[in-house]
């Protein structure tokens, strides 16, 4: 029996882990254990998860979340050294750029167990975002490289990384998007908002770039206050501190809501005309769900979606913000660019030959 060590920790990782878990438990030959390091800790942000998506519980809660970088992704690294350390896993797979994928990833190298990375290969070419730095070196880093898209593959190549580790797997938040799309549910507060489905923004913030900026922060809801069509938000509850700390008051066609889960978030991109973000999946999932999308930033590493002409970059300017979302929102022809929906099989099939 192979065994595999999984790390975890954020939001965007325990809906990848939720396609890529069930594969894994269905491939003959293969253990995995889950190490959750505590990074999002909010139940909203954590539990709902695991709960409404049926990932296995987590064998370890490191509950190492919130401080700064170096803090957090140090005091990571040392517990999950020490579980290694005494699990001694045949592979650690860690998944996309947060600070919960560099510390299992470089706690893995650096006992000389061999990591996999799902999500390789995806650059913003943006140094000063941290998730850059953070997949940057778990690329370096990995043995098995999982890479979303042929562009992704070529980056590594570019890099120098390349030969049997690399695999052009398709994406999993494709795979996810598809197997949840039939539970995708109604939020029970929408029906209380003065908000007609397909006629609304749906928008999430939460990008260090975007909040750690009032500049920023202010000039994004001076640009969604110029909708047409109200817009839905639930709230990081990083921005949302922000907007508390600086007084930010939302417009009223703004409707602010705590973060929802996964089948939630589903319905949402899949009954709103439009899509507005700067989140990295967000991006995708209103590809998939064949969603017009304009992005808060000012570069995307899924450039894919940019070369159709279905996800726009606005950064955080409120001219082309309101020019943008007060277009007509045509629905998207939703293409295989990510794949057909089985890369965690493939992830799984590769883990367990390897
Ligand atoms: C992290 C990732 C980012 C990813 C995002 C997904 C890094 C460097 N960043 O950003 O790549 O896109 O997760 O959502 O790893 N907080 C809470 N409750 C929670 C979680 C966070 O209150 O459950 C607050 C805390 O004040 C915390 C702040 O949000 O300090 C930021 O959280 P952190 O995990 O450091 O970064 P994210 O912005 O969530
Ligand atoms: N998401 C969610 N509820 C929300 C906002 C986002 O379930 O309130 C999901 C979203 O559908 C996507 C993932 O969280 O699958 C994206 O994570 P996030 O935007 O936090 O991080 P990023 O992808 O930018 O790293």
């Amino acid at each position: 029996m192979k065994k595999i060590t999984t790390i975890l920790g954020a939001r965007p990782q325990f809906i990848k882990a939720a396609a890529v878990s069930r594969a894994l438990a269905a491939q003959p030959g293969l253990q995995e254990t889950l190490i959750h390091t505590g990074q999002h800790y909010d139940a909203a942000m954590s539990d709902i998860f695991f709960e409404e998506m049926e990932i296995p519980r987590p064998d370890h809660h490191l509950a190492v979340g919130g401080g700064s970088h170096g803090a957090m992704t140090g005091e990571q690294l040392k517990r999950i050294e020490a579980i290694l350390l005494e699990d001694r896993p045949d592979c650690v797979l860690v998944y996309g750029d947060t600070n919960s994928t560099l510390a299992g990833a470089l706690a893995a190298a650096k006992l000389h167990i061999p990591v996999a990375h799902v999500e390789a290969g995806l650059r913003s070419f943006n140094r000063r975002m941290p998730e850059e730095v953070n997949r940057v070196l778990t690329d370096h880093m990995s043995d098995l490289l999982f890479a979303p898209t042929e562009s992704a593959c070529r980056q590594l190549q570019n890099e120098g990384i390349a030969g049997s580790g690399v695999h052009l797997s398709g994406d999993v938040m494709m795979d996810a998007a598809l197997f949840y799309r039939d539970r995708a549910r109604c939020p029970d507060w929408f029906a209380d908002l003065d908000v007609e489905r397909g006629n609304f923004l749906l928008c999430t913030i939460h990008r260090a770039e975007n909040t750690d900026s009032p500049e920023r922060l202010r000039a994004i809801f001076r640009g969604l206050a110029r909708s047409h069509r109200p817009v839905v938000l639930p709230l990081h509850p990083r921005t949302r501190k922000t907007l508390e700390r600086l007084q930010l008051e939302a417009a009223p066609s703004i409707h602010l809501v705590d973060p929802v889960g996964y089948l939630e978030m589903a319905w949402l991109e899949m009954h709103c005309a439009a899509v507005v973000t700067d989140s990295g999946g967000v991006q995708k999932e209103a590809f998939f769900h064949g969603k017009p999308c304009i992005t808060l930033r000012d570069e995307t590493e899924w450039t894919e979606l940019v070369e159709l002409g279905v996800n726009t970059l606005v950064g955080a300017d409120p001219e082309r913000i309101a020019h943008h979302i007060n277009q007509p929102a045509a629905p998207v022809p939703v293409t295989a660019v990510y794949g057909d929906g089985q890369a965690a099989q493939f992830i799984a099939s590769v883990l367990a030959e390897a």
